[in-house]
């Protein structure tokens, strides 16, 4: 090949150098993954492998194309299927990129798929979805280059597998892109809510009152939620002891405690010490329930592991380890 006249950067290679090197420049170019199936019309079988030369060529007409490995054990299949459908797999899926990379007897054994067009199987959960007819076969050296006319397509509300640098990766925003527009919020931005106190703050404040309203359709408030996990995490604290712990005003853990005390969810003495009873502690147990539903709801507009990361950094934040 010949060599552009600007200078190399320092560490680049010329492509005709080890191919080992040229894999490891082609895998800064992060892919998504796929598992391309087909129907063998020879046995019958499903045929499918893991991809990422998948890539888009046309949208009119809807062309697509990926290359497979002379070598690989499915290419007479797919060169004789008249259909193949791209499985483009969701951010939980790198079980399946791995299962349909490796020989295996039946790399559909356990898996609930469906019949798509020509036969191809259709695997579930996924990110998108594109089932083609085979239009064009090209050479490409080692590979074959299968281009695919898009005779359906769907689109799924999870986020893709990312491949790049030989590992796999999730999408997520860049911190320096500007956000996507929030839904209207009823508030103006402020240069403050650049800063993580106040920003935490919003985001404190947003949640708790979307789950707030839940804890009031649910018959209860969020002052006797905490006082609740409180006394569940130091029994016989005293009401001052109570009142600093759960965050909460005089008046507030008052009112809150005096519901709970009517209701006999809390017993004992405001200045010697409170504590659960039975029913305070199966009470606690099911308003649990409902945060971790209002959170697997809510969690749900970040990415899988964002929560987790989220949760991490902000132990982190709060001195208590993660
Ligand atoms: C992330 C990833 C991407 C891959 N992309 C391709 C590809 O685009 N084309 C290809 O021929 N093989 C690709 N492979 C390798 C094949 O999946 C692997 O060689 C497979 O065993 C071929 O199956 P077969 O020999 O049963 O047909 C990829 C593997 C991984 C893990």
């Amino acid at each position: 090949m010949s060599a552009t006249s600007a200078a190399p950067a320092p560490g680049s290679q010329d492509s005709s150098g080890d191919s080992r090197e040229l894999r490891r420049a082609l895998g800064q170019f992060a892919t998504g993954v796929t598992v391309v199936t087909t129907r063998d019309p020879a046995s019958g079988h499903a045929v499918g492998m893991t991809a990422n030369s998948f890539s888009s060529v046309s949208l009119e007409p809807p062309l697509i194309l990926w290359s497979i490995t002379r070598t690989a054990r499915s290419l007479p299949a797919f060169l004789a299927a008249s259909h193949f459908a791209v499985n483009v797999l969701s951010a939980e899926q790198i079980d399946l990129s791995v299962r349909f990379a490796r020989p295996a007897e039946d790399r559909f054994a356990g898996i609930a798929w469906r019949e798509g067009l020509g036969g191809a199987p259709l695997l579930p959960n996924l990110s998108a979805l594109f089932e083609c007819r085979r239009v064009a076969s090209h050479e490409g050296g080692d590979h074959i280059i299968l281009v695919g006319k898009v005779e359906r397509f769907a689109r799924f509300e999870r986020p893709g597998l990312v491949f790049a640098q030989g590992r796999y990766g999730l999408v997520a925003d860049h911190p320096m892109q500007q956000p996507a527009a929030a839904p209207e919020s009823g508030r103006d931005p402020h240069p403050y809510d650049d800063f993580l106190i106040p920003l935490l703050f919003r985001a404190y404040e947003t949640l708790f009152a979307a789950f707030s309203e839940e804890l009031e359709a649910a018959g209860t408030s969020g002052p006797e939620m905490r006082i609740l996990a409180v006394l569940s995490i130091r029994p016989g604290a005293n009401f001052d002891r109570l009142t600093r712990a759960a965050y909460l005003g005089e008046q507030t853990t008052e009112a809150a405690l005096a519901r709970l005390i009517g209701a006999g969810h809390v017993a004992g003495d405001r200045r010697t010490g409170l504590m659960l009873t039975e029913s305070g502690t199966a009470r606690l147990a099911w308003l649990i329930r409902i945060a971790e539903r209002f959170e697997a709801g809510r969690m749900g507009e970040l990415g899988p592991g964002e929560v987790d990361r989220l949760k991490a950094m902000l132990r982190r934040l709060a001195g208590t380890g993660g």
